[in-house]
């Protein structure tokens, strides 16, 4: 139990604490760790389960439905600002709605919705757009080509080989070029807060460099 929990002292509070702490370490518990073991136990199931994995992906579509709104049917967003979903890491997907539901990441639309969410339908949505394809738009060749000498040189060891990303790191390839501009530039004006690697390395791009990168990255698949 967490040190919390031994410092109430009250007479008529000891009893209802010692049981609301332990109520709500179970209820964080459930709530927090779990989603990433629901999560791969919900990808395990395209190998093992065909049908259970084709009844998942049916709800997670349903439960997907209001997200669509934004970020499109096909994971491909609507908006400049919006990202797109389409074939991002589900882990990664999965750890974004949890910081925006804990409030590491914040944002007026995804914080309380992320918040309303059950683990178990975070591991469904994340799911269900890690499973779209990307989606490429055409973009001048010389600023892409450009964008991927710079990308190659500074960017390959986290975002990956052709910007793919990781579980940790975000692909980067086929997303939303509005909004890789609105990224880089927030990132680069200290956006992510103190300490952050992404601002370090963004605050060394200079414009043209951040035109020519949104170039490549938004034009791979
Ligand atoms: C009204 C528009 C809107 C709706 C509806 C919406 N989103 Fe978002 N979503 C956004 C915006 C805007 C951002 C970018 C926020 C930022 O800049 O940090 C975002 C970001 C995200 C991200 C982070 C992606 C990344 O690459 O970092 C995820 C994951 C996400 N949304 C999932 C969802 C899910 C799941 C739903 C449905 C439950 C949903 N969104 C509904 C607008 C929306
Ligand atoms: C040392 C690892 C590392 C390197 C190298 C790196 N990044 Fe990142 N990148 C990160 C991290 C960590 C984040 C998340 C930042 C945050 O929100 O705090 C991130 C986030 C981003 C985002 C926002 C993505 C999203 O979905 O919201 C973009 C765009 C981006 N990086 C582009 C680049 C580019 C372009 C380069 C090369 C010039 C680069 N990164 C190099 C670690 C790295």
């Amino acid at each position: 139990m967490s040190w919390g929990c031994a410092k109430r002292r009250s007479l008529a509070g000891v009893l209802l604490g010692a049981w609301l702490c332990i109520v709500s370490s179970l209820v964080a518990a459930a709530e927090g760790s779990d989603s990433r073991t629901l999560l791969r136990e919900l990808l395990a199931l395209r190998e093992s389960d065909p049908d259970a994995w084709t009844e998942q992906l049916q709800q997670a579509s349903e439960r997907a439905s209001f997200c669509a709104r934004c970020h499109g049917n096909d994971g491909v967003s609507v908006q400049p600002l919006v990202p797109n979903l389409a074939g991002q890491n589900a882990y990664y997907l999965l750890e974004q709605i949890e910081r925006f539901a804990d409030g590491r990441r914040k944002d007026f639309i995804m914080s309380p919705l992320a918040a309303q969410a059950k683990p178990a339908e975070r591991a469904l949505l994340a799911v269900h757009y890690a499973i779209m394809s990307p989606h490429a738009v055409v973009a001048d060749p010389a600023l892409a080509a450009a964008g991927r000498r710079r990308y190659e040189q500074s960017c390959i060891t986290c975002h990956g080989i052709d910007a793919k990303g990781t579980e940790v790191y975000s692909r980067l390839a086929g997303q939303q070029a509005g909004y890789l501009k609105h990224r880089l530039l927030s990132l680069r004006a200290g956006g992510a807060g103190p300490g952050s690697v992404m601002s370090e390395i963004a605050r060394t791009l200079g414009d043209e460099e951040i035109e020519a990168l949104v170039a490549y990255l938004s034009s791979q698949r």
